[in-house]
């Protein structure tokens, strides 16, 4: 049976990880069985590698639901790469506070906050990805290779481009509201298991009857 606590799910894959188990910052949470795979760098290095400019000091959170799939060079562009649009000039005087002998206590001021980064559960981020601080995504969406991703993405929406716009929705709405209501991934392994042959399917009526 599915086994949440592996880090390496695939025997002599290296490159797949079990994201949430190698995930130490408090500020990201991450669901069972959420996937990262990387080719190029150790995917146990998603945190400094992919999650970037996530400075303590903001309280910002990565939040990622269960069973996605986040593709090789993923990025995850929190609030301080934001910097500030209400000054009049973007460079950062508050970070080089002993340069210009400010107070350190303002270095937030830098930047501007958007907030935290939620991702929903069975979402696919492809390759290269690029998603910004304050940006919500839905069950189920498609994040498609290389999108920025801007804005929030309705549940099973897949988007693409720079910025990302919708390239359409997955299924019909009353298929997108049943399986927002079944949330599959809620459920106990075991039943996971049974009715994997109905999810592969893609017939929503099959795993109603779970
Ligand atoms: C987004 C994606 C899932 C769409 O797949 P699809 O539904 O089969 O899409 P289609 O090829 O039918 O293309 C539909 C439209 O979206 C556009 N499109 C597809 N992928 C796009 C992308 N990544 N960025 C921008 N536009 C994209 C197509 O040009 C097409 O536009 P048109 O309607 O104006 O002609 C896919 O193209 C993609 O990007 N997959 C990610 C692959 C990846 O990164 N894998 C990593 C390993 S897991």
């Amino acid at each position: 049976m599915a086994d949440s606590k592996k880090i390496y799910p695939r025997t002599g894959d290296m490159q797949t990880v079990y994201l949430k188990n190698v995930i130490t910052n408090p500020n990201i949470e991450v669901g069972d069985y959420t996937m990262y795979n990387d080719f190029l760098n150790d995917p146990t290095r998603f945190e400094k590698n992919n999650v970037l400019y996530h400075y303590p000091i903001n309280h910002d959170k990565l939040i990622i639901g269960k069973f996605c799939s986040i593709a090789c060079g993923a990025k995850f562009l929190f609030n301080s790469a934001n910097h500030t649009l209400a000054s009049l000039s973007t460079y950062p005087f508050p970070l080089f506070f002993e340069e210009w002998g400010l107070d350190k206590k303002n270095v937030a001021k830098s930047w501007d906050n958007k907030g935290n980064i939620i991702i929903g559960n069975d979402v696919w981020i492809g390759f290269e990805a690029v998603i910004l601080a304050g940006v919500t995504i839905g069950d189920g969406a498609i994040i498609g290779a290389r999108a920025v991703v801007t804005k929030d993405v309705p549940p099973y929406t897949i988007v693409g481009g720079v910025p990302a716009k919708p390239i359409k929705k997955r299924f019909d709405e009353d298929v997108i509201s049943d399986l927002l209501c079944i949330e599959w991934w809620d459920w106990p392994n075991e039943k996971i298991a049974r009715n994997i042959a109905a999810i592969q399917s893609g017939c929503i009526k099959e795993l109603m009857e779970g």
